[in-house]
């Protein structure tokens, strides 16, 4: 996870209703900030885009469940008692937007945070931002810009991490590392006021340990002595990434207050040289001027040969694929150079990393080419094959043909495996709901499994509902299931404890005591196995379109060359004149 937060963080936004509450909320869940829910005292069980709002978030809580993060939209005079309820409600990370917040009620959140283990950022912020996964308060704008602008680190690679005591600037810095093709992890505007929750250092040493975070950008400023106190954690050991930073205010003289609370210099504390020293003393980059800080980043990230630069085109994108990299003589897909899984991974291996993101162990890999073998025809009859033939015998092109039979395959024909899998999936669920969580590999759980495929075969027995994955209108025993199974257990699979394949199971069992064999079909099998592999079900019926397309080249081929163009192609009464054997 990135620092502070990230696509899973659980936000809540107090003062949702109010002007800015409701227009960065927006911009939030565009960006895919994973906001909950809102609070305005009064205005509980309104609704603001789609999202509940609550009196206070004690209340939210108790609807919602535990909330991280929340970000504040609430006017300086009503935001110690705001940030008292987040804080009272268990939120342990509170993003304060307003400004002229009362120092002394500064004071009291941060008590308060303090004996509760919360923490906040701010007041006086534009909060905080973790490219590619969420954003709290008003960092970035409008999500297609902050996506473009803020390119995130890529799996298993780094950004650098941006700390800033100005609101605007901490966008500007973020935007022009960006130019220079430097990835971000995440961005943290502190707030300007003198009294401030996290500080340079507290986030310092949160990027130091985030291993996404490869070097620590600072846009400091003059007043208060956060940047000699990085200064310090640097000659300490404490933070041992590289520190590049700027410093404003350089031209302000002792007693000038430079446009934040914070940035005033107090005799010769805080001044503009005694930083700049302090952070070269210590082994910082420091640039003189602003225009200086992108390139000055870059260029240390190129010396230790970094994972946050990017290429041209990385740094021109303004969308991303994870599926496949293209450069000049390289494909890699999911991260996998091509040449070498040529040769080494099966198809069916290679379609589950394309699908799934992961590599599979070699077992699970010839499953793969099983399940894509089970599937690759079915005869004649099958509907995607009377339409694929039906087109073909038009005269129309191979791709035209095949395309037919594909637009063929639907919720009903091949979306069995995907239905099975999700009903086979409540069974569980069920089954989960009527034993503890512990006892959930034990014979308990059995029975329990047992007792819901018994309740579930007697209500479709009555009310002669149909379910998928079981029963063949051709087969009693179709001979691609037990195959399947039996590869599934050679995989590392199971069909006893809480798995799909358990379930199925359970059903197949349940017909046969009440007189009716209703077998697993070759769906019920796919979507069983695949479920327990862990595959998303919206892949299912695309699965079996891989699997079923070189059947429908082979039929449209043959229909266009053995048969008459425009002929009636009986759906029923034809035969088979191939090669006879096993
Ligand atoms: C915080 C701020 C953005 C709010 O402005 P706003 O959205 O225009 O204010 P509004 O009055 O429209 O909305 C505030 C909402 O908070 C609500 N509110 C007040 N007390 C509250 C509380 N304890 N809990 C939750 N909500 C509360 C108000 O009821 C109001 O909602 P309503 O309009 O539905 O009644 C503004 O006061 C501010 O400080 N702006 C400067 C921010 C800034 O520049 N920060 C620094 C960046 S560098």
């Amino acid at each position: 996870m990135a620092i502070l937060i990230d696509q899973n963080t659980r936000v809540i936004v107090q003062g949702i209703t109010g002007r800015e509450g409701q227009a960065r909320t927006r911009l939030m869940l565009d960006y895919g900030t994973n906001v909950i829910g809102g609070v305005t005292p009064g205005k509980g069980g309104a609704s603001v885009l789609g999202l509940p709002v609550f009196n206070s978030c004690k209340d939210a809580a108790a609807s919602l469940g535990p909330l991280d993060l929340s970000v504040l939209f609430v006017p300086a005079a009503g935001i110690k008692e705001a940030a008292l309820d987040a804080i009272d409600a268990g939120v342990k990370l509170l993003v304060l937007v307003a400004d002229r917040v009362p120092v002394w009620d500064a004071m009291e959140i941060a008590k308060a945070a303090a004996a509760k283990g919360a923490k906040f950022v701010g007041p006086n912020t534009l909060g905080i931002a973790s490219p590619g996964r969420a954003v709290a308060g008003m960092i970035g704008g409008r999500a297609e810009s902050a996506r473009e602008w803020f390119k995130p680190p890529l799996p298993g690679g780094t950004g650098v991490g941006i700390i800033s005591r100005s609101g605007g600037m901490s966008s500007s810095t973020a935007y022009y590392c960006g130019q220079a093709g430097v990835r971000i992890s995440s961005i943290v505007h502190i707030g300007g006021d003198a009294v401030l929750g996290l500080r340079i250092p507290d986030i310092a040493a949160l990027f130091q340990d985030d291993p996404q975070t490869d070097a620590i950008v600072v846009f400091g400023e003059i007043g208060g002595s956060q940047e000699e106190e990085l200064a310090e954690l640097i000659t300490s050991g404490k933070v041992t990434k590289p520190v590049i930073a700027y410093i404003g205010g350089k031209a302000a003289t002792s007693g000038t207050r430079f446009s934040h609370a914070g940035a005033i210099i107090e005799g010769n504390r805080g001044t503009h040289a005694g930083k700049v020293g302090a952070l070269r003393g210590a082994g910082a980059t420091v640039v003189e001027a602003f225009g200086e800080l992108p390139q000055a980043v870059a260029g240390v990230l190129r010396s230790h040969g970094s994972k946050s630069l990017m290429t041209d085109a990385e740094r021109r994108a303004v969308w991303t694929t994870g599926v496949t990299r293209i450069e000049p003589n390289s494909v890699a897909v999911r991260g996998h150079d091509i040449a070498g899984l040529m040769g080494h991974t099966s198809f069916g291996a290679t379609v589950y990393l394309i699908l799934t993101g992961k590599l599979p162990d070699e077992k699970v890999g010839r499953l793969m080419d099983a399940i894509l073998v089970s599937s690759i025809d079915h005869g004649a009859t099958p509907p995607s094959c009377l339409a694929a033939r039906t087109v073909a015998s038009t005269g129309a092109s191979l791709s035209a043909s095949v395309a037919a039979g594909i637009m063929s395959i639907n919720r009903h024909h091949g979306g069995a495996i995907e239905d099975a899998a999700r009903y086979l999936g409540t069974l569980l669920a069920k089954a989960k709901s009527l034993t503890t969580s512990a006892a959930a590999n034990s014979a308990d759980f059995a029975s329990a499994l047992e007792a819901i495929a018994t309740e579930e075969v007697t209500r479709i027995k009555s009310s002669g509902d149909r379910i998928s994955g079981f029963g063949h209108r051709i087969h009693t025993k179709d001979p691609r299931t037990a195959r399947l199974f039996e590869l599934a257990a050679v995989a590392g699979l199971s069909d006893r404890g809480p798995t799909h394949m358990a379930a199925a199971r359970a059903v197949e069992r349940a017909f046969a005591a009440i007189g009716r064999p209703l077998p697993i079909n070759v769906d019920g099998a796919l979507g069983a196995i695949l479920a327990d592999l862990g595959m998303d079900p919206r892949v299912f019926n695309g699965l079996f379109m891989i699997a079923r397309t070189p059947g429908l080249v082979a039929h449209v081929v043959e229909e266009q060359t053995r048969e008459k163009p425009m002929r009636r192609i009986d759906p029923v009464n034809h035969a088979y004149d191939g090669p006879s054997g096993k």
